[in-house]
């Protein structure tokens, strides 16, 4: 049995960027995909750290544009592992847009990310077990369960 690790060892709590021009929509704001690419980034280095192996998107689910982001606004990433199962772990994303002047903070993204560790071979390898520490971590690993369940169920899968 590999050893377990800290969801705390692996997570990003702070990190930004800048919204700039080219960032935007033809509505001027902030182009989801845009964020979902940052994101799908900052989810990969995640279960990278917490496996240390080649790691790949496998799925994004739960997708919430909650409220826009304006050009000039800092947005900040939270991102952490939220369950281990064999191969495949599932990344939990929050994204905020933080207004310069005044730092008030609104919960713009979530999203759920699905990666599979891969080995030298590019072969789906066991991953480390993850360690929930903390209250919220405990509901978030409960809650991961569930929705891996439904994703199973998914019509596509063989
Ligand atoms: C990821 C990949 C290697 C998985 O290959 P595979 O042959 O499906 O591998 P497996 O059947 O062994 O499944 C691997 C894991 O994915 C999980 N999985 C498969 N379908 C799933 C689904 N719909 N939802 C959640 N997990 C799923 C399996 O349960 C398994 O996890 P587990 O070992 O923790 O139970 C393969 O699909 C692939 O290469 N995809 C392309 C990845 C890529 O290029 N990503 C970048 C795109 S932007």
């Amino acid at each position: 049995m590999l050893k377990g690790k800290k969801v705390s060892e692996s997570a990003v709590h702070d990190q930004t960027s800048v919204v700039y021009p080219n960032d935007l929509n033809p509505y001027g704001t902030l182009f989801g995909g845009r964020v979902l690419e940052l994101c799908d980034r900052l989810a990969g280095v995640v279960a990278r750290r917490h496996c240390g192996r080649v790691c790949v998107t496998l799925g994004v689910d739960s997708v919430r544009f909650l409220a826009p982001a304006k050009h000039g606004d800092t947005l900040v990433f939270k991102a952490s592992i939220n369950r281990v199962w064999r191969t495949s772990m599932e990344i939990g994303l929050k994204v905020f847009a933080e207004d310069f002047r005044t730092l008030d903070r609104i919960h713009i993204v979530s999203a759920y990310f699905t990666f599979v560790a891969l080995d030298d071979h590019l072969r789906p390898v066991e991953i480390c077990p993850v360690i929930p520490e903390t209250g919220e971590e405990k509901r978030r690993f409960d809650q991961a369960e569930e929705r891996r369940k439904m994703r199973l169920n998914l019509p596509n899968r063989s």
